[in-house]
């Protein structure tokens, strides 16, 4: 399910990441552990897609069979596009401005000449030419810009220790987002944020925003949301960091059944020694590597 090799990150000289090796199966639930600063959050960024790795001839990363470093590289292709489209841009704009100005002020004489017709073609022929090129630069941008969020939409979830969900939208809203993200229908969507809110739990506050509800409840609406595409893998970071006892052991055996009967991949960082030790598989991040 998520096979990473040789994983390194530096944040300017500080080297946090040293050479993470890590493979997770299917259906399984491992947790993170480690002193504040080890890396673990950063691992997991990475992992989930949303940071990118140093790179060396001996990196990998594989998520569902899906080689995350080449996605990545279709975005950076991307970026190196934009800088040519951004001197097109500025190039395209002064030919514009100039070509105006010429017109402007040369306006009776192209007029009055013979060959005005060629005239007029030759200096619009750049114009269209860069239409094309725009044209050809939006739909190949659109396209690639979507693959790696997509795969990241479609496969993997996220729960953070502070919800991070939308204020202004009820709880039914937010966890409808990433569906109608993946332009998956509104009803269908709606039917099933609702089943699984009912599944948590919270089928009599689905119309409140997040501000009404309980921290527990905020945190179990945030579940939803990273449950609604139906991952295969869910990643947490402190899950239960922000909440009381009581909701937190509530929230634990939900990752487990969740895991039981839909089978999905959980990686969760996490202080909590209960939570910890209750997965399948502990990893202890020291100085930047799992150390088992
Ligand atoms: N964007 C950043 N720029 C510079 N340094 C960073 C950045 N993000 C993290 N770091 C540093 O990298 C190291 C690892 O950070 P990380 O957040 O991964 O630790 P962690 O194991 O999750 O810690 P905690 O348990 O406190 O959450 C820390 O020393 C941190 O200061
Ligand atoms: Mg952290």
């Amino acid at each position: 399910m998520i096979h990473a090799k040789n994983i390194h990150k530096f944040y300017d000289k500080l080297e946090v990441l040293k050479g993470v090796d890590l493979h997770i199966k299917k259906g399984e639930i491992v947790s993170i552990v480690g002193a504040s600063g080890a890396g673990k959050t950063t691992l997991l960024q990475i992992l989930g897609t949303l940071d990118v790795p140093e790179r060396n001839p001996e990196s990998s990363l594989t998520i569902n069979g899906e080689n995350i470093f080449k996605l990545q590289d279709i975005e950076n292709d991307n970026s190196k596009q934009e800088k040519t489209f951004k001197i097109i841009t500025i190039a395209s704009s002064s030919y514009v401005f100039f070509l105006a100005v010429f017109l402007l002020f040369f306006r009776t004489k192209i007029l009055d000449d013979t060959f005005r017709i060629i005239t007029i073609a030759v200096l619009f022929l750049p114009i269209i030419t860069m239409l094309f090129y725009y044209n050809s630069y939006f739909k190949k941008k659109s396209k690639q810009d979507k693959i790696l969020s997509n795969f990241r939409n479609l496969n993997l979830g996220f729960i953070f220790q502070f919800h991070q969900l939308l204020p202004e939208f009820t709880a039914l809203e937010n966890v409808c987002i990433p569906a109608f993200m993946a332009n998956k229908p509104k009803a269908e969507t709606e039917k099933e944020a609702k089943r699984i809110l009912e599944y948590l739990g919270l089928s009599h506050r689905i119309n409140h925003k997040p501000s009404e509800l309980s921290g527990g409840e905020q945190q179990r609406v945030a579940v939803a949301r990273a449950l609604i595409n139906k991952p295969d893998v869910i990643f947490a970071d402190e899950p239960s960091g922000n909440l009381d006892t009581h909701s937190a052991e509530n929230l634990h055996q939900l990752f487990f059944q969740l895991r039981d009967e839909f089978g999905q991949t959980f990686v969760i960082v996490t202080h909590n020694e209960e939570l910890a030790n209750m997965a399948d598989r502990k990893l202890v991040m020291v100085d930047g590597q799992i150390s088992n």
